[in-house]
């Protein structure tokens, strides 16, 4: 399985700090807010990722993480996105590099407590489709901030909203996606969203209407660092005082 850690877009939420770096290289306790997403993978047994950044900083991956051995990845790969357009047309630059085989997707601002190996091998086991990584919030002004799952009857995801007015569930979707090769077919067909990008929400929702999406409930904490300054702090004051990716 290879893996594609996604740190582009503008940042906007966390301006004006991210007008003079990437927001993924902010620190986040003692070392650049990536360096989490990386380990995540790497402890997950992903030796090879393809990271895709974008903006006026990107060379500045390059000087963090060089060749990633230093980092435990095995071959390190790079993309460059023109412009913000979107988690699901960043994907879209990794085809060539995952070709054929499966891929993890993490988002470079999610920080989980808990490991996501387990999530992983089971991925592993599943015969195609999809997995998401949900995690229990039962905050309403948070959910309204995210994707949120729907469930039916059988306790299968039914739906994801994102940003839902109304959370339909106490389950947010975060950063962490799997997929087969058909994803390559679903990213051309997506149209952009009222906030003009290609969302990977309408991707998900795709393997869900066909019946291929499972999912993982993670225990412990999570944290999008992206989503405002204040969850950046607080996602600052759990690595500060807790171990972040955690295998037991
Ligand atoms: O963190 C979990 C949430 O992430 C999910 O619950 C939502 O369903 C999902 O849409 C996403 O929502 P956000 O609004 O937080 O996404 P954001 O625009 O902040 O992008 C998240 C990461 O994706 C960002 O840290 C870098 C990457 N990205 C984003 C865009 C827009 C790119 O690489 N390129 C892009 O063009």
């Amino acid at each position: 399985m290879k893996g594609v850690v996604l740190a582009g877009g503008t940042g906007s939420r966390l301006h004006p700090l991210t007008r003079i770096t990437n927001k993924h290289l902010l620190p986040l306790n003692d070392r650049p807010m990536i360096s989490y997403a990386i380990e995540a993978l790497v402890g997950s047994g992903v030796g090879e990722i393809m990271l895709v950044t974008g903006g006026t900083h990107a060379g500045e991956f390059l000087r963090l993480l060089g060749n990633g051995n230093e980092f435990g990845i095995d071959r390190l790969f790079y993309a460059y996105q023109d412009k913000a357009g979107g988690i699901a047309e960043a994907l879209g630059l990794a085809e060539k590099f995952v070709a054929g085989d499966r891929c993890v997707v993490l988002l470079a601002d999610n920080v989980f407590e808990r490991s996501i190996k387990a999530c992983v091998e089971a991925f592993r086991r599943q015969k195609g489709g999809a997995r998401v990584v949900l995690s229990r919030e039962s905050n309403a002004t948070h959910l309204r901030h995210l994707g949120v799952a729907q469930f039916d009857g059988d306790k299968r995801i039914a739906r994801i909203i994102e940003k839902p007015e109304d959370p339909p569930s106490d389950f947010a979707v975060t950063g962490v996606y799997f997929y087969d090769d058909s994803v390559w077919r679903v990213l051309p067909e997506l149209k952009p969203s009222g906030r003009g990008e290609l969302e990977i929400t309408d991707v998900n929702n795709w393997y869900v209407q066909q019946g291929l999406m499972e999912y993982d409930v993670i225990d412990g904490f999570w944290g999008d660092a992206g989503e405002s300054i204040s969850a950046y702090y607080a996602v600052n004051d759990f690595v500060r005082s807790h171990v972040a990716n955690r295998e037991s």
